[in-house]
């Protein structure tokens, strides 16, 4: 008999709260839409009480998403509790998640607190929230760090006081597999009541292990697993869902468990994260980098091309991975177009596709070939974009051996076309510094990277920029076969997106204390 392992996503909580991957609350929406598809089976959307605009995001989510269990993350506050509820108190199926920390280096260095005061923090807060449901995650941060007779004092506490699945975290990566197992089978052994609830495990990468000790828990009796898409998350990362199911999928032979996973979502899922927060996958990544399912060693093309199996242990399409990416070009219609969208996953509507089949015509006047990247560029550049305050309308950059660089720009900015020509040490610097003075900014470019979406040299160039300014942070994109009007793009993008958060950020605190808004 095999076991059903549960899908608990933390994406959009523990993956969104690293450094570079906020997103706003489109995005999020968009990505949880996404996760949906996959059909994770709990989604923890966020952590409500640590700002107005995580609040929101999860309420949304909560209201839209049916057919996934809603997580909202809480510390054993009252405050935080009600704030966990009132975001997800409409969701289809509500999961309050509350932590607090029981290692003795948290207890003495963050919480001052002895471990009966812990253990009572906890209780009140489990039992508070039971008065909202009785779906509620307790988790034990820095659990694997933890005296393990206090832990299983602290899970049967909690399990007493009303929650109904215990999560063991290895929040700070520092787990070994064999020794994760063991304290998965002692907690197991010597937590009264535990067979009653669902046992779960939380891994980070610290050391890269975050799948192997996940692995191992799930071995020793641990029901849920806690992982993240591209394993984003604080630090080196969560476990990575995509390693975690794929490994469950592959290895049923050692492995007993399935879960429900639909894996044809897998590589879309990963692929629109990486677009939303424009930081791109390391190639080699594991199922999804884009050297994953790549040949290039002669011996070993050759062994593929004889048969497969040789070097293959996964197919490309139970990932959802198109080989074939050859697609459409200037001839096709929107018939075409719109079945290519949805094939890649995009549900759209009627009015997004005629949008967007504007932006492909145009494109495609330029290029002979439309890759599946570069649609997807367009979705995201297209449907997830905030107002534009600055609209590019014109650029025409000097640049060369005997010249100082020059760009000349005309913006619409709010209604009035202005124009202007500035220098720099190169185009792009030209162009930036031109844009910066017409939009009155302020903000400092933290990160500018370039990419091109395919090879040859009619590749679009894929422009990342990142923005901040007073504290606000955020991701700028552009995409153009010239990748100076790539940049000058992506720099609006970033501009445009900085000056909505702005508008919104009055009515929003400082997001957990790091300057991140979104
Ligand atoms: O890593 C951790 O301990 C956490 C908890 C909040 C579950 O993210
Ligand atoms: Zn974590």
């Amino acid at each position: 008999m095999t076991d059903k392992i549960i899908i608990f996503d933390t994406t959009l909580r523990d993956g969104e709260q690293s450094p570079g991957y906020s997103m706003n609350t489109a995005e999020k929406m968009y990505l949880a839409s996404q996760l949906e598809k996959l059909r994770v089976d709990v989604l923890e959307a966020g952590f409500p009480s640590s700002s107005e605009g995580d609040f929101e995001a999860v309420q949304m989510i909560a209201k839209k998403i049916r057919s996934v269990e809603i997580a909202a993350l809480a510390r054993t506050f009252k405050e935080d509790i009600n704030a966990a509820w009132g975001a997800i108190k409409e969701a289809a199926n509500p999961r309050i998640h509350i932590f607090i920390a029981t290692s003795d280096i948290h207890l003495q260095h963050k919480l001052k607190m002895d471990r009966n005061q812990v253990i009572n923090k906890a209780v009140e807060a489990v039992k508070y929230a039971k008065q909202f449901t009785n779906n509620i995650e307790f988790s034990a941060e820095d659990g694997s760090r933890t005296d393990r007779d206090f832990l299983s004092r602290i899970f049967e506490a909690a399990i007493l006081a009303g929650a109904t699945i215990v999560n063991l975290p290895d929040t700070v990566g520092y787990a070994i597999p064999v020794e994760f197992a063991e304290l998965i089978a002692y907690v197991k052994d010597h937590t009264p009541n535990i067979g009653k609830v669902i046992l779960s495990v939380h891994c980070h990468n610290d050391l890269g292990l975050a799948t192997a000790n996940t692995l191992a828990g799930v071995n020793a009796g641990a029901q849920q697993v806690e992982v993240t898409v591209n394993g984003i998350g604080e630090r080196a990362g969560n476990t990575s869902l995509e390693e975690l199911v794929m490994a469950l999928h592959t290895r049923k032979d050692y492995l007993p468990y399935f879960t429900t996973i639909n894996t044809k979502e897998i590589y879309p899922s990963s692929h629109l994260l990486a677009m939303i927060t424009g930081i791109p996958l390391q190639p080699n990544k594991a199922i999804v980098g884009s050297n994953a399912f790549a040949h290039e060693a002669g011996i070993h093309q050759d062994g593929v091309l004889k048969n497969k199996t040789t070097y293959e242990i996964m197919e490309p399409a139970t990932i959802g991975l198109e080989t074939n990416h050859l697609i459409i070009g200037k001839h096709s219609g929107r018939h075409a177009f719109g079945d290519r969208l949805q094939t890649l996953g995009y549900d759209l509507s009627e009015s997004d596709i005629d949008h967007l089949f504007k932006r492909f015509k145009e494109l495609a006047d330029k290029r002979k070939e439309i890759v599946n990247e570069d649609l997807e560029v367009l979705v995201a550049e297209e449907i997830l974009r905030v107002p534009d305050t600055f609209k590019l309308k014109y650029l025409n950059v000097i640049s060369g051996t005997a010249t100082v660089p020059t760009a000349t720009v005309q913006l619409e900015i709010g209604g009035n076309i202005e124009q202007k020509a500035g220098f720099g040490i190169g185009p792009i610097d030209a162009t930036f510094n031109t844009i910066a003075k017409m939009a009155g900014t302020e903000s400092k470019l933290l990160r500018f990277s370039i990419d091109s979406l395919t090879g040859g040299t009619d590749a679009q160039g894929n422009v990342t920029v990142r923005l901040e300014e007073e504290g606000v942070q955020t991701l700028g994109k552009g995409t153009d076969p010239d990748i100076i009007v790539a940049s000058a793009k992506a720099y609006i993008n970033g501009l445009n997106r900085l000056a909505h958060l702005k508008q919104k950020a009055s009515s929003q605190n400082n997001k957990r204390g790091c300057g991140f808004l979104h």
